[in-house]
């Protein structure tokens, strides 16, 4: 089925067996590897990225269902040359052992943060920095969908609450 997904800023148009989840679709067929398969079925949130700017499981997601959409991923968050505030807290405070869940939990984390700034417009500016102070429970509560089999939760903890201020 051909379907229409704008991914970091490019269109692609792809035709997909309607099976295929979004994670497959970004990982397999767009070659995108740095949504990172964990479970595979909801649990981890290792392929978290932001459809319209809400962050979702893309192993959940049927990639038919987003024809239309814009989705972004840990490689349209930042790059080497420009990361994201978000990006750069967590190699600050060494947010991570293995990696294999960092991109997950950043994407998680700048969608959390759009999250607070919608319900708190005025604190929010406009790369997050500084969005909404957030206290440790909350920010645990509303990542509570990433996990780090590392167990970096103190040190990813930290790096939101630099961001988010
Ligand atoms: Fe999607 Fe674990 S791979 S939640």
């Amino acid at each position: 089925m051909k379907t229409t997904i704008t991914v970091n800023g490019q269109a692609s148009t792809l035709d997909l067996d309607t099976r295929t989840s979004l994670l497959d679709a970004l990982r397999e067929h767009l070659n995108l590897k740095g949504s990172k398969k964990g479970c595979d079925h909801g649990q981890c949130g290792a392929c978290t990225v932001l459809v319209n700017g809400v962050r979702i499981n893309s192993c959940l997601s049927l990639a038919v269902m987003h024809d239309g959409d814009e989705v972004t991923t840990i490689e349209g968050i930042g790059g080497e040359e420009n990361l994201h505030p978000m990006q750069q807290a967590f190699l600050t405070q060494d947010a991570f052992q293995c990696g294999y869940c960092t991109p997950g939990q950043i994407c998680s984390a700048v969608g959390m943060l759009k999250e607070a700034a919608q319900n708190w417009p005025s604190q929010a500016s406009e790369d997050l920095t500084g969005a909404i102070a957030l206290t440790d429970a909350e920010i645990r509560e509303r990542m509570s969908g990433n996990i780090c089999r590392c167990s970096a939760y103190p040190q990813i903890i930290a790096a939101i609450r630099d961001v988010a201020g």
